[in-house]
């Protein structure tokens, strides 16, 4: 494994828990999820998939995937292609010591309403929890989703 790889290995994995959603336009929502961090053997980048499904029936909901590049100074720079048709270009920081990445859209392309997206990882208690806020056309950033899920 790259060693740039090694300072994030905390994400590495398959996680599989639940989330909830929310905006002040929309009704709140849960939703089953599963998350796959896997290393290139030799290159500096993690392979990152993600799918969700309704908790009463497994209907399939979003789903994204993309790639993680972290470099050795600390910063990470993450491209994220969701089912809507959404992109994504995020670039933040990461703390291998707290085992958490935070992260900022630097780039949101084909979106109609998303203007602004944050991201937030972090291990707790063992387990990976996130929050993903929006800013959209009529509303200032907020958050979206928070999930926690358990290490398969
Ligand atoms: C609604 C964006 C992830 C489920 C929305 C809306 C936007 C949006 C712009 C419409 C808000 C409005 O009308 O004011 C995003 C972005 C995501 C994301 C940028 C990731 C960064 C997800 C995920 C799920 C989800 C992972 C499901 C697990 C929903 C649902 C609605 C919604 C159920 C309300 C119904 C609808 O309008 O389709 N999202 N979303 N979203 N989102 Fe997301």
């Amino acid at each position: 494994m790259h060693p740039s790889i090694e300072s994030v290995s905390f994400l590495l994995g398959t996680w599989r828990g639940q989330g909830q959603g929310g905006f002040p336009t929309i009704n709140s929502f849960s939703y089953g999820e599963e998350i796959s961090f896997i290393p290139s053997p030799t290159k500096p980048v993690i392979a990152y998939t993600q799918k969700t499904w309704k908790l009463s029936s497994g209907e399939p909901m979003h789903a994204e995937s993309g790639f993680w590049r972290p470099k050795p100074d600390g910063s990470i720079e993450v491209v994220i292609a969701q089912s809507t048709g959404l992109v994504e270009v995020l670039k933040g920081r990461y703390d291998a010591q707290e085992k958490v990445v935070k992260l900022q859209s630097e780039l949101v392309g084909n979106a109609t309403k998303v203007r602004e997206i944050t991201r937030v990882f972090e291990i707790l208690d063992g387990e990976l929890s996130y929050v993903v806020q929006m800013a959209t056309n009529l509303t200032s950033l907020q958050p979206h989703l928070k999930a926690v899920l358990k290490k398969l």
